[in-house]
Protein backbone atom coordinates (compact mmCIF):
# COMPACT_ATOMS: atom_id res chain seq x y z
CA UNK A 1 0.00 0.00 0.00
CA UNK A 2 1.18 3.06 -0.85
CA UNK A 3 -0.06 6.80 -2.35
CA UNK A 4 1.26 8.99 -4.13
CA UNK A 5 2.55 12.46 -3.00
CA UNK A 6 0.50 14.05 -6.38
CA UNK A 7 -2.78 11.91 -4.83
CA UNK A 8 -2.60 13.29 -1.25
CA UNK A 9 -1.78 16.95 -2.05
CA UNK A 10 -4.38 17.09 -4.29
CA UNK A 11 -7.05 15.80 -1.86
CA UNK A 12 -5.21 18.34 0.81
CA UNK A 13 -5.37 20.86 -1.60
CA UNK A 14 -9.40 20.19 -2.51
CA UNK A 15 -9.95 19.80 0.82
CA UNK A 16 -9.55 23.27 2.77
CA UNK A 17 -8.88 21.81 6.90
CA UNK A 18 -10.60 25.02 8.72
CA UNK A 19 -13.81 23.95 6.15
CA UNK A 20 -13.28 20.39 6.96
CA UNK A 21 -12.64 20.27 10.61
CA UNK A 22 -15.05 22.77 10.84
CA UNK A 23 -17.96 20.14 10.28
CA UNK A 24 -17.03 18.51 13.38
CA UNK A 25 -15.81 21.26 15.73
CA UNK A 26 -17.34 24.81 16.57
CA UNK A 27 -14.01 26.90 15.35
CA UNK A 28 -13.28 30.68 15.98
CA UNK A 29 -11.18 32.91 14.44
CA UNK A 30 -8.18 33.58 16.31
CA UNK A 31 -5.55 35.56 14.49
CA UNK A 32 -4.41 33.93 11.50
CA UNK A 33 -5.75 30.40 13.24
CA UNK A 34 -8.76 29.10 14.36
CA UNK A 35 -9.76 27.31 17.55
CA UNK A 36 -11.75 25.44 19.38
CA UNK A 37 -13.16 23.00 22.07
CA UNK A 38 -10.84 19.82 21.40
CA UNK A 39 -12.92 16.79 20.33
CA UNK A 40 -10.06 14.18 21.77
CA UNK A 41 -10.21 15.32 25.20
CA UNK A 42 -12.46 17.12 27.31
CA UNK A 43 -11.73 20.73 28.18
CA UNK A 44 -13.82 24.05 29.05
CA UNK A 45 -11.57 26.50 27.30
CA UNK A 46 -10.06 25.94 23.72
CA UNK A 47 -6.42 24.35 23.47
CA UNK A 48 -7.31 23.07 19.52
CA UNK A 49 -6.16 24.93 16.77
CA UNK A 50 -6.18 24.71 13.11
CA UNK A 51 -3.24 26.22 10.79
CA UNK A 52 -4.94 27.65 7.41
CA UNK A 53 -1.38 28.07 6.22
CA UNK A 54 0.03 24.91 7.17
CA UNK A 55 -3.28 22.78 6.65
CA UNK A 56 -2.49 21.38 9.84
CA UNK A 57 -3.93 21.38 13.24
CA UNK A 58 -3.09 20.63 16.75
CA UNK A 59 -3.79 20.57 20.75
CA UNK A 60 -2.00 22.06 22.47
CA UNK A 61 -3.62 20.10 25.28
CA UNK A 62 -3.67 16.45 25.01
CA UNK A 63 -0.99 16.52 21.69
CA UNK A 64 -3.47 15.35 19.13
CA UNK A 65 -2.63 16.63 15.80
CA UNK A 66 -1.70 16.13 12.39
CA UNK A 67 -2.74 17.25 8.59
CA UNK A 68 -6.59 16.35 7.34
CA UNK A 69 -5.92 12.52 6.73
CA UNK A 70 -5.13 12.34 10.43
CA UNK A 71 -8.16 14.39 11.00
CA UNK A 72 -9.96 12.19 8.89
CA UNK A 73 -8.78 8.98 10.54
CA UNK A 74 -9.73 9.92 14.12
CA UNK A 75 -12.74 11.69 13.58
CA UNK A 76 -13.96 9.17 11.34
CA UNK A 77 -12.52 6.47 12.59
CA UNK A 78 -10.79 4.92 9.59
CA UNK A 79 -7.53 3.52 9.08
CA UNK A 80 -5.25 5.37 6.62
CA UNK A 81 -6.46 4.13 3.01
CA UNK A 82 -9.74 4.88 4.52
CA UNK A 83 -9.48 8.93 4.79
CA UNK A 84 -7.40 9.23 1.83
CA UNK A 85 -10.94 7.47 0.41
CA UNK A 86 -12.81 9.53 2.61
CA UNK A 87 -11.43 12.85 1.67
CA UNK A 88 -11.38 12.09 -2.37
CA UNK A 89 -14.84 10.95 -2.21
CA UNK A 90 -15.60 14.35 -0.90
CA UNK A 91 -13.87 16.12 -2.99
CA UNK A 92 -14.71 14.30 -6.09
CA UNK A 93 -11.38 12.83 -6.67
CA UNK A 94 -10.84 9.38 -8.38
CA UNK A 95 -8.38 7.23 -6.75
CA UNK A 96 -6.32 5.70 -9.49
CA UNK A 97 -6.46 1.81 -9.21
CA UNK A 98 -3.10 0.87 -8.79
CA UNK A 99 -3.39 2.56 -5.56
CA UNK A 100 -6.24 1.10 -4.54
CA UNK A 101 -4.40 -1.81 -4.77
CA UNK A 102 -4.07 -4.53 -1.57
CA UNK A 103 -6.84 -2.07 0.16
CA UNK A 104 -7.32 -4.67 2.77
CA UNK A 105 -11.25 -4.69 3.84
CA UNK A 106 -12.79 -1.09 3.67
CA UNK A 107 -15.46 -0.15 5.41
CA UNK A 108 -18.13 0.33 2.81
CA UNK A 109 -17.46 -3.34 1.81
CA UNK A 110 -18.22 -4.05 5.65
CA UNK A 111 -21.83 -1.83 5.36
CA UNK A 112 -22.16 -3.84 2.22
CA UNK A 113 -21.97 -7.16 3.85
CA UNK A 114 -24.13 -6.19 6.59
CA UNK A 115 -26.61 -5.32 4.58
CA UNK A 116 -26.93 -7.84 3.18
CA UNK A 117 -26.49 -10.05 6.42
CA UNK A 118 -29.52 -8.03 8.03
CA UNK A 119 -31.77 -8.94 4.91
CA UNK A 120 -30.93 -12.16 5.39
CA UNK A 121 -31.55 -12.67 9.27
CA UNK A 122 -34.91 -10.61 8.81
CA UNK A 123 -36.09 -12.88 5.95
CA UNK A 124 -36.09 -15.85 8.45
CA UNK A 125 -37.68 -13.85 10.83
CA UNK A 126 -40.34 -13.64 8.79
CA UNK A 127 -40.47 -16.90 7.39
CA UNK A 128 -43.35 -19.09 8.70
CA UNK A 129 -41.39 -21.92 9.12
CA UNK A 130 -37.55 -20.85 9.92
CA UNK A 131 -38.48 -17.70 11.73
CA UNK A 132 -41.42 -19.27 14.02
CA UNK A 133 -39.60 -19.59 17.40
CA UNK A 134 -38.14 -15.96 16.97
CA UNK A 135 -41.23 -14.26 16.22
CA UNK A 136 -43.09 -15.77 19.35
CA UNK A 137 -40.22 -14.45 21.47
CA UNK A 138 -40.25 -11.44 20.07
CA UNK A 139 -43.55 -10.35 19.32
CA UNK A 140 -44.71 -12.67 22.25
CA UNK A 141 -42.79 -13.77 25.28
CA UNK A 142 -41.34 -9.96 24.57
CA UNK A 143 -44.77 -8.19 23.32
CA UNK A 144 -43.08 -6.34 20.49
CA UNK A 145 -45.64 -4.69 17.75
CA UNK A 146 -44.92 -5.43 14.04
CA UNK A 147 -44.20 -1.97 13.46
CA UNK A 148 -41.35 -1.65 16.19
CA UNK A 149 -39.67 -5.29 14.91
CA UNK A 150 -39.49 -3.91 11.21
CA UNK A 151 -38.62 -0.18 12.26
CA UNK A 152 -35.56 -2.05 14.08
CA UNK A 153 -34.74 -4.32 11.45
CA UNK A 154 -34.63 -7.26 13.97
CA UNK A 155 -34.14 -10.58 12.57
CA UNK A 156 -33.58 -14.35 13.32
CA UNK A 157 -30.01 -16.43 12.91
CA UNK A 158 -31.02 -19.91 12.26
CA UNK A 159 -30.00 -22.77 14.56
CA UNK A 160 -27.52 -23.62 11.92
CA UNK A 161 -23.53 -23.22 11.30
CA UNK A 162 -24.19 -22.78 7.53
CA UNK A 163 -26.86 -21.18 6.63
CA UNK A 164 -25.79 -17.67 6.48
CA UNK A 165 -22.38 -18.46 5.44
CA UNK A 166 -23.18 -20.28 1.98
CA UNK A 167 -25.82 -17.13 1.13
CA UNK A 168 -23.18 -15.12 1.83
CA UNK A 169 -20.75 -17.00 -0.62
CA UNK A 170 -23.56 -16.96 -2.98
CA UNK A 171 -23.87 -12.76 -2.94
CA UNK A 172 -19.90 -12.93 -3.75
CA UNK A 173 -18.36 -12.53 -0.36
CA UNK A 174 -15.25 -14.32 0.56
CA UNK A 175 -14.59 -16.24 3.88
CA UNK A 176 -11.79 -13.54 4.71
CA UNK A 177 -14.18 -10.86 4.40
CA UNK A 178 -16.80 -12.77 6.44
CA UNK A 179 -14.52 -13.37 9.33
CA UNK A 180 -13.31 -9.53 9.16
CA UNK A 181 -16.76 -8.53 9.05
CA UNK A 182 -17.61 -10.97 12.08
CA UNK A 183 -20.40 -12.64 10.20
CA UNK A 184 -18.25 -15.79 10.68
CA UNK A 185 -15.70 -17.47 12.59
CA UNK A 186 -13.11 -20.33 11.99
CA UNK A 187 -13.22 -23.32 13.54
CA UNK A 188 -9.15 -23.73 14.41
CA UNK A 189 -9.84 -27.81 14.25
CA UNK A 190 -11.46 -28.34 10.91
CA UNK A 191 -10.89 -24.92 9.14
CA UNK A 192 -14.02 -24.15 8.14
CA UNK A 193 -15.88 -20.99 8.13
CA UNK A 194 -19.36 -21.29 10.16
CA UNK A 195 -21.82 -18.82 10.92
CA UNK A 196 -21.09 -16.61 14.25
CA UNK A 197 -24.47 -16.12 15.36
CA UNK A 198 -26.54 -19.42 15.73
CA UNK A 199 -30.77 -19.69 17.03
CA UNK A 200 -30.14 -16.17 18.26
CA UNK A 201 -32.64 -12.99 17.87
CA UNK A 202 -30.83 -10.47 16.14
CA UNK A 203 -30.66 -6.40 16.50
CA UNK A 204 -28.87 -4.87 13.92
CA UNK A 205 -26.51 -1.25 15.24
CA UNK A 206 -27.18 0.97 12.76
CA UNK A 207 -25.11 4.66 12.93
CA UNK A 208 -26.56 8.26 12.58
CA UNK A 209 -25.33 8.13 8.85
CA UNK A 210 -27.81 5.02 8.36
CA UNK A 211 -24.48 2.08 7.32
CA UNK A 212 -25.43 -1.06 9.57
CA UNK A 213 -22.02 -1.32 11.42
CA UNK A 214 -22.59 -4.67 13.35
CA UNK A 215 -25.52 -6.87 15.42
CA UNK A 216 -26.06 -7.90 18.73
CA UNK A 217 -28.05 -11.47 18.83
CA UNK A 218 -29.71 -12.45 22.01
CA UNK A 219 -30.43 -16.36 22.97
CA UNK A 220 -34.57 -16.58 23.50
CA UNK A 221 -34.02 -18.74 26.72
CA UNK A 222 -32.12 -18.92 29.92
CA UNK A 223 -28.63 -20.00 27.99
CA UNK A 224 -25.48 -18.47 27.95
CA UNK A 225 -24.03 -16.17 26.86
CA UNK A 226 -27.13 -13.72 26.65
CA UNK A 227 -25.72 -11.85 23.91
CA UNK A 228 -23.31 -12.17 21.55
CA UNK A 229 -21.79 -8.64 19.81
CA UNK A 230 -20.00 -7.70 16.80
CA UNK A 231 -16.28 -7.19 18.04
CA UNK A 232 -14.53 -4.03 16.28
CA UNK A 233 -13.84 -3.93 13.03
CA UNK A 234 -12.88 -1.48 10.40
CA UNK A 235 -15.91 -0.07 9.91
CA UNK A 236 -17.51 -0.39 14.16
CA UNK A 237 -16.42 0.69 17.31
CA UNK A 238 -18.24 0.06 19.68
CA UNK A 239 -16.38 2.75 22.12
CA UNK A 240 -17.94 5.83 19.45
CA UNK A 241 -21.20 4.49 18.47
CA UNK A 242 -24.84 4.32 20.36
CA UNK A 243 -27.14 1.74 19.75
CA UNK A 244 -30.22 3.59 18.09
CA UNK A 245 -29.27 7.23 18.16
CA UNK A 246 -29.72 6.91 14.43
CA UNK A 247 -33.57 7.10 15.21
CA UNK A 248 -33.01 8.93 18.16
CA UNK A 249 -31.01 11.88 16.58
CA UNK A 250 -34.12 13.57 15.41
CA UNK A 251 -35.84 13.61 18.83
CA UNK A 252 -33.45 14.58 21.13
CA UNK A 253 -32.56 17.91 21.07
CA UNK A 254 -33.35 18.16 24.64
CA UNK A 255 -33.15 15.14 26.19
CA UNK A 256 -31.87 11.57 25.61
CA UNK A 257 -32.37 8.33 27.69
CA UNK A 258 -29.65 6.29 28.32
CA UNK A 259 -30.33 2.88 28.63
CA UNK A 260 -28.54 -0.55 29.41
CA UNK A 261 -29.94 -2.63 26.94
CA UNK A 262 -31.44 -3.33 23.39
CA UNK A 263 -34.43 -4.36 24.98
CA UNK A 264 -34.88 -1.19 27.25
CA UNK A 265 -34.18 0.94 24.13
CA UNK A 266 -36.89 -0.68 22.16
CA UNK A 267 -39.40 -1.00 24.86
CA UNK A 268 -38.65 2.83 25.28
CA UNK A 269 -39.26 3.19 21.32
CA UNK A 270 -42.51 1.32 21.31
CA UNK A 271 -44.12 3.19 24.11
CA UNK A 272 -43.17 6.73 21.96
CA UNK A 273 -40.08 7.57 23.61
CA UNK A 274 -37.96 7.91 20.59
CA UNK A 275 -34.83 9.60 22.07
CA UNK A 276 -33.54 6.45 24.12
CA UNK A 277 -30.33 5.20 23.33
CA UNK A 278 -28.10 2.38 24.66
CA UNK A 279 -24.19 1.63 24.66
CA UNK A 280 -23.35 -1.46 22.71
CA UNK A 281 -22.53 -4.28 25.46
CA UNK A 282 -20.08 -1.94 27.18
CA UNK A 283 -19.74 0.80 30.05
CA UNK A 284 -20.31 4.42 28.65
CA UNK A 285 -16.96 5.50 27.64
CA UNK A 286 -15.94 9.26 27.50
CA UNK A 287 -16.01 9.26 23.52
CA UNK A 288 -19.70 8.15 23.75
CA UNK A 289 -20.45 11.00 26.20
CA UNK A 290 -19.20 13.92 24.01
CA UNK A 291 -21.40 12.19 21.34
CA UNK A 292 -23.98 12.49 23.58
CA UNK A 293 -23.16 16.58 24.11
CA UNK A 294 -23.34 16.91 20.13
CA UNK A 295 -27.12 16.08 19.98
CA UNK A 296 -28.57 16.82 23.41
CA UNK A 297 -28.78 19.21 26.50
CA UNK A 298 -29.73 16.79 29.31
CA UNK A 299 -29.21 13.11 29.79
CA UNK A 300 -31.48 11.65 31.61
CA UNK A 301 -29.58 7.79 33.43
CA UNK A 302 -32.11 5.03 32.94
CA UNK A 303 -29.89 1.96 33.96
CA UNK A 304 -30.91 -1.30 36.08
CA UNK A 305 -31.59 -0.62 39.72
CA UNK A 306 -29.45 -3.52 40.54
CA UNK A 307 -26.10 -2.82 41.61
CA UNK A 308 -24.20 -2.79 38.84
CA UNK A 309 -26.65 -0.66 37.84
CA UNK A 310 -26.32 2.17 40.14
CA UNK A 311 -22.68 1.52 40.34
CA UNK A 312 -22.36 2.33 36.48
CA UNK A 313 -24.79 5.30 36.86
CA UNK A 314 -22.34 6.93 39.41
CA UNK A 315 -19.44 6.79 36.77
CA UNK A 316 -21.82 7.75 33.92
CA UNK A 317 -22.79 10.78 35.86
CA UNK A 318 -19.46 12.06 36.23
CA UNK A 319 -18.23 11.00 32.90
CA UNK A 320 -21.53 13.22 31.53
CA UNK A 321 -21.34 16.20 34.06
CA UNK A 322 -17.70 16.37 32.69
CA UNK A 323 -18.52 17.03 29.34
CA UNK A 324 -20.71 19.84 30.12
CA UNK A 325 -24.24 17.30 29.74
CA UNK A 326 -26.69 18.32 32.41
CA UNK A 327 -27.60 14.98 33.86
CA UNK A 328 -30.64 13.40 35.87
CA UNK A 329 -30.99 9.77 37.18
CA UNK A 330 -34.51 7.83 36.80
CA UNK A 331 -35.68 5.86 39.95
CA UNK A 332 -37.65 3.22 39.35
CA UNK A 333 -39.56 1.47 41.71
CA UNK A 334 -41.00 -1.78 41.13
CA UNK A 335 -39.43 -2.93 38.50
CA UNK A 336 -35.18 -3.46 37.51
CA UNK A 337 -35.24 -1.60 33.89
CA UNK A 338 -37.13 0.58 31.97
CA UNK A 339 -38.72 -2.42 29.21
CA UNK A 340 -40.22 -4.15 32.59
CA UNK A 341 -41.31 -0.72 33.73
CA UNK A 342 -43.61 0.24 30.99
CA UNK A 343 -44.99 -3.43 30.58
CA UNK A 344 -46.04 -3.28 34.34
CA UNK A 345 -47.18 0.83 34.54
CA UNK A 346 -47.47 1.75 31.09
CA UNK A 347 -46.08 5.09 29.39
CA UNK A 348 -47.80 7.71 31.18
CA UNK A 349 -46.11 6.78 34.43
CA UNK A 350 -42.65 6.33 32.83
CA UNK A 351 -43.33 10.09 31.34
CA UNK A 352 -43.71 11.05 34.93
CA UNK A 353 -40.95 8.93 36.11
CA UNK A 354 -38.49 11.01 33.24
CA UNK A 355 -40.17 14.31 34.54
CA UNK A 356 -39.33 13.59 37.95
CA UNK A 357 -35.70 12.39 37.70
CA UNK A 358 -33.03 13.29 40.05
CA UNK A 359 -30.60 15.26 39.86
CA UNK A 360 -26.85 13.89 40.07
CA UNK A 361 -26.42 15.25 43.74
CA UNK A 362 -30.20 13.99 44.55
CA UNK A 363 -29.32 10.55 43.48
CA UNK A 364 -26.10 11.07 45.60
CA UNK A 365 -28.34 12.01 48.45
CA UNK A 366 -30.56 9.77 48.31
CA UNK A 367 -27.85 6.78 48.39
CA UNK A 368 -26.02 8.13 50.98
CA UNK A 369 -28.83 8.63 53.50
CA UNK A 370 -29.61 4.68 52.66
CA UNK A 371 -26.31 3.84 53.46
CA UNK A 372 -25.86 5.52 56.54
CA UNK A 373 -28.11 5.46 59.92
CA UNK A 374 -28.01 8.93 60.63
CA UNK A 375 -29.46 9.01 64.06
CA UNK A 376 -26.49 8.01 65.20
CA UNK A 377 -23.24 10.23 65.46
CA UNK A 378 -20.91 8.35 63.66
CA UNK A 379 -23.71 7.48 60.77
CA UNK A 380 -24.26 11.22 60.99
CA UNK A 381 -20.46 11.82 59.87
CA UNK A 382 -20.05 9.29 57.44
CA UNK A 383 -22.77 10.49 55.47
CA UNK A 384 -21.47 13.85 55.77
CA UNK A 385 -18.27 13.80 54.76
CA UNK A 386 -19.34 11.66 51.84
CA UNK A 387 -21.01 14.48 50.56
CA UNK A 388 -18.79 17.10 51.36
CA UNK A 389 -16.77 15.18 49.22
CA UNK A 390 -19.17 15.18 46.36
CA UNK A 391 -20.31 19.09 46.34
CA UNK A 392 -16.68 20.05 46.28
CA UNK A 393 -16.10 18.55 42.45
CA UNK A 394 -19.06 20.68 41.98
CA UNK A 395 -17.42 23.45 40.08
CA UNK A 396 -20.61 26.37 40.20
CA UNK A 397 -20.37 28.33 43.61
CA UNK A 398 -24.06 28.62 43.47
CA UNK A 399 -24.87 25.13 42.77
CA UNK A 400 -22.72 24.01 45.19
CA UNK A 401 -24.13 26.71 47.92
CA UNK A 402 -27.93 25.27 47.13
CA UNK A 403 -26.57 21.46 48.08
CA UNK A 404 -24.71 22.74 51.13
CA UNK A 405 -28.00 23.52 52.22
CA UNK A 406 -29.97 20.82 51.24
CA UNK A 407 -27.27 18.64 53.29
CA UNK A 408 -27.36 20.63 56.32
CA UNK A 409 -30.87 20.48 56.26
CA UNK A 410 -31.14 16.80 55.62
CA UNK A 411 -28.36 15.66 58.24
CA UNK A 412 -29.65 18.15 60.52
CA UNK A 413 -26.47 20.42 60.77
CA UNK A 414 -25.12 23.98 60.68
CA UNK A 415 -24.53 25.22 57.06
CA UNK A 416 -21.47 26.90 58.10
CA UNK A 417 -20.24 23.51 59.58
CA UNK A 418 -20.92 21.98 55.96
CA UNK A 419 -19.62 24.65 54.09
CA UNK A 420 -16.09 25.09 56.21
CA UNK A 421 -15.85 20.93 55.59
CA UNK A 422 -16.17 21.49 51.83
CA UNK A 423 -14.07 24.70 51.36
CA UNK A 424 -11.21 22.50 53.57
CA UNK A 425 -11.71 20.03 51.03
CA UNK A 426 -11.41 21.41 48.10
CA UNK A 427 -8.17 23.39 49.49
CA UNK A 428 -6.63 20.22 49.61
CA UNK A 429 -8.02 18.75 46.45
CA UNK A 430 -6.29 22.32 44.79
CA UNK A 431 -2.70 21.76 46.34
CA UNK A 432 -3.18 17.73 45.55
CA UNK A 433 -3.80 19.24 41.83
CA UNK A 434 -1.26 21.91 41.65
CA UNK A 435 1.72 19.12 42.82
CA UNK A 436 -0.18 16.76 40.27
CA UNK A 437 0.37 18.87 37.70
CA UNK A 438 3.94 20.13 38.25
CA UNK A 439 5.07 15.98 38.90
CA UNK A 440 3.38 15.79 35.29
CA UNK A 441 5.13 18.63 34.08
CA UNK A 442 8.89 17.23 35.70
CA UNK A 443 7.72 13.75 34.06
CA UNK A 444 7.06 15.37 30.84
CA UNK A 445 10.20 17.43 30.74
CA UNK A 446 11.98 14.13 31.31
CA UNK A 447 10.33 11.75 29.25
CA UNK A 448 8.63 9.85 32.09
CA UNK A 449 5.79 7.63 30.74
CA UNK A 450 5.71 8.90 27.66
CA UNK A 451 4.45 6.05 25.62
CA UNK A 452 5.02 7.25 21.89
CA UNK A 453 8.97 7.58 22.29
CA UNK A 454 8.83 5.43 25.20
CA UNK A 455 13.13 5.37 24.98
CA UNK A 456 13.25 8.69 24.92
CA UNK A 457 13.83 8.85 28.64
CA UNK A 458 16.93 7.10 27.93
CA UNK A 459 19.23 10.42 27.52
CA UNK A 460 17.54 13.34 27.63
CA UNK A 461 20.58 15.43 25.60
CA UNK A 462 20.02 13.49 23.01
CA UNK A 463 16.08 13.14 22.92
CA UNK A 464 15.92 17.38 22.80
CA UNK A 465 18.66 17.25 19.98
CA UNK A 466 16.77 14.44 18.18
CA UNK A 467 13.10 16.57 18.44
CA UNK A 468 15.21 19.56 17.25
CA UNK A 469 16.28 17.44 14.04
CA UNK A 470 13.09 15.59 13.42
CA UNK A 471 11.26 19.42 13.94
CA UNK A 472 13.30 20.82 11.65
CA UNK A 473 13.53 18.15 8.88
CA UNK A 474 9.85 17.92 8.47
CA UNK A 475 9.49 22.11 8.95
CA UNK A 476 11.88 22.71 5.84
CA UNK A 477 12.73 21.33 2.35
CA UNK A 478 16.18 22.27 2.07
CA UNK A 479 17.40 20.70 5.19
CA UNK A 480 15.91 17.30 4.15
CA UNK A 481 17.52 18.06 0.45
CA UNK A 482 21.10 18.27 2.78
CA UNK A 483 20.53 15.02 4.37
CA UNK A 484 20.15 13.16 1.91
CA UNK A 485 23.02 14.95 -0.22
CA UNK A 486 24.86 14.44 3.00
CA UNK A 487 25.39 17.86 3.34
CA UNK A 488 24.92 16.99 7.03
CA UNK A 489 26.40 13.82 8.42
CA UNK A 490 23.46 12.16 9.91
CA UNK A 491 22.56 8.59 10.13
CA UNK A 492 19.38 6.50 11.55
CA UNK A 493 22.37 4.75 14.02
CA UNK A 494 22.58 8.47 15.27
CA UNK A 495 19.66 7.88 16.95
CA UNK A 496 18.98 7.21 20.31
CA UNK A 497 15.39 6.58 20.49
CA UNK A 498 13.91 3.94 18.46
CA UNK A 499 10.30 5.93 17.36
CA UNK A 500 13.00 8.76 16.07
CA UNK A 501 15.32 6.38 14.35
CA UNK A 502 12.14 5.22 12.53
CA UNK A 503 10.85 8.85 11.80
CA UNK A 504 14.10 10.44 10.30
CA UNK A 505 14.64 6.95 8.11
CA UNK A 506 11.36 7.22 6.93
CA UNK A 507 11.30 10.73 5.64
CA UNK A 508 15.23 10.58 3.99
CA UNK A 509 13.62 7.20 2.36
CA UNK A 510 10.58 9.23 0.56
CA UNK A 511 12.65 12.12 0.14
CA UNK A 512 15.31 10.38 -1.76
CA UNK A 513 12.16 8.91 -4.17
CA UNK A 514 11.24 12.09 -4.40
CA UNK A 515 8.39 11.68 -2.81
CA UNK A 516 7.98 13.48 0.84
CA UNK A 517 4.69 14.66 1.96
CA UNK A 518 3.49 15.07 5.44
CA UNK A 519 0.64 14.14 4.45
CA UNK A 520 2.16 10.40 3.56
CA UNK A 521 3.70 9.82 6.83
CA UNK A 522 0.37 9.19 7.67
CA UNK A 523 0.62 5.61 6.61
CA UNK A 524 3.42 4.90 8.49
CA UNK A 525 2.65 6.15 11.63
CA UNK A 526 -0.21 6.17 14.05
CA UNK A 527 -2.77 9.14 14.99
CA UNK A 528 -1.17 9.69 18.13
CA UNK A 529 2.52 9.46 16.95
CA UNK A 530 1.51 11.88 13.97
CA UNK A 531 0.45 14.12 16.91
CA UNK A 532 3.53 14.06 18.13
CA UNK A 533 5.16 15.33 14.78
CA UNK A 534 2.95 17.88 14.60
CA UNK A 535 3.51 18.85 18.40
CA UNK A 536 7.49 18.77 17.21
CA UNK A 537 7.07 21.42 14.33
CA UNK A 538 4.64 23.38 16.52
CA UNK A 539 7.69 23.63 18.78
CA UNK A 540 10.30 24.57 16.39
CA UNK A 541 7.83 27.01 14.79
CA UNK A 542 7.90 29.24 18.16
CA UNK A 543 11.84 29.43 17.48
CA UNK A 544 13.81 31.83 15.74
CA UNK A 545 16.72 30.31 15.18
CA UNK A 546 16.39 26.98 12.63
CA UNK A 547 19.37 27.96 11.02
CA UNK A 548 21.67 25.02 8.98
CA UNK A 549 23.91 25.10 12.11
CA UNK A 550 21.52 24.30 14.39
CA UNK A 551 20.83 21.10 12.32
CA UNK A 552 24.79 20.19 11.80
CA UNK A 553 25.41 21.19 15.72
CA UNK A 554 22.20 18.50 16.92
CA UNK A 555 23.64 16.25 14.74
CA UNK A 556 27.31 16.61 16.28
CA UNK A 557 25.35 16.32 19.68
CA UNK A 558 24.24 13.30 19.39
CA UNK A 559 27.44 11.58 17.61
CA UNK A 560 28.86 13.07 21.57
CA UNK A 561 26.48 11.18 23.66
CA UNK A 562 26.68 8.09 21.65
CA UNK A 563 30.73 8.33 22.40
CA UNK A 564 30.36 8.94 25.94
CA UNK A 565 27.93 6.61 26.44
CA UNK A 566 30.26 3.98 24.50
CA UNK A 567 32.58 4.96 27.05
CA UNK A 568 30.82 4.37 29.88
CA UNK A 569 29.85 0.69 28.46
CA UNK A 570 33.66 0.49 28.52
CA UNK A 571 34.10 1.69 32.10
CA UNK A 572 31.57 -0.34 33.40
CA UNK A 573 32.97 -3.63 31.81
CA UNK A 574 36.76 -3.00 33.20
CA UNK A 575 35.07 -2.10 36.41
CA UNK A 576 33.67 -5.33 36.25
CA UNK A 577 36.76 -7.28 35.53
CA UNK A 578 38.70 -5.50 37.90
CA UNK A 579 36.40 -6.07 41.19
CA UNK A 580 36.41 -10.08 39.77
CA UNK A 581 40.48 -9.89 39.82
CA UNK A 582 40.09 -8.16 43.01
CA UNK A 583 37.87 -11.00 43.98
CA UNK A 584 40.14 -13.90 43.05
CA UNK A 585 42.86 -11.95 45.23
N1 LIG B 1 -24.90 -7.52 27.31
C1 LIG B 1 -23.93 -8.19 26.60
N2 LIG B 1 -23.62 -9.49 26.90
C2 LIG B 1 -24.26 -10.15 27.91
C3 LIG B 1 -25.23 -9.47 28.66
C4 LIG B 1 -25.53 -8.15 28.33
O1 LIG B 1 -23.35 -7.64 25.68
N3 LIG B 1 -23.96 -11.40 28.16
C5 LIG B 1 -25.17 -6.12 26.96
C6 LIG B 1 -26.23 -5.99 25.90
O2 LIG B 1 -25.89 -4.89 25.09
C7 LIG B 1 -27.46 -5.72 26.68
C8 LIG B 1 -26.94 -4.88 27.84
O3 LIG B 1 -25.66 -5.40 28.09
O4 LIG B 1 -28.39 -5.04 25.90
C9 LIG B 1 -27.78 -4.91 29.07
O5 LIG B 1 -27.91 -6.22 29.56
P1 LIG B 1 -29.28 -6.78 30.07
O6 LIG B 1 -29.92 -5.80 30.98
O7 LIG B 1 -29.01 -8.15 30.58
O8 LIG B 1 -30.05 -6.90 28.68
P2 LIG B 1 -31.36 -6.27 28.08
O9 LIG B 1 -31.02 -5.59 26.79
O10 LIG B 1 -32.10 -5.50 29.08
O11 LIG B 1 -32.10 -7.55 27.65
P3 LIG B 1 -33.23 -8.39 28.36
O12 LIG B 1 -34.25 -7.41 28.86
O13 LIG B 1 -33.70 -9.22 27.25
O14 LIG B 1 -32.61 -9.18 29.44
MN1 LIG C 1 -32.23 -5.51 31.04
Amino acid sequence: MRFSKDLVEEIRSRNDIVELIGMYVNLKRAGSNFSGLCPYHSEKSPSFTVFPATQSFYCFGCGAGGDAITFAMRSENLDYPGAVEFLAKRAGITIPTDEKEERGIGRQRIYEMNLAAAKYFRNCLFDEKIGRVGMEYLAGKRKLPLVIIKRFGLGFAPDGFGGLTDHMKRLGFTEEELITGFLCGKSQKTGKVYDYFRNRVIFPIINTSGDIIGFGGRVMDDSKPKYLNSSDTPGFKKSRNLFALNYGKNHCSERLILCEGYMDVIACHAAGFENAVATLGTALTSEQARLMAKHTKQVIIAYDSDEAGQNATRKAIRMLTEVGLEVRVLHMEGAKDPDEYIKKYGADSFRALLDAGKTGFEFKLDATLEKHDISTADGKIKASRELCEYISEVNSGVEREVYIAITAKRLGLSEDGIKNDVASIRKKKMVEYHAGVSRQARNDAMGIGDRINSDGIKNIKARTAEEAIIGLLLLFDEYRAAVISKKVELDGEDFFSEFHKKVFETVCSLEGDGEYDFSLLGQFFSPDEMGRLEGLIQKRRELTENSLEVLRGCAEALRQEKQLSGQETIDAIQLLLASKREAKK
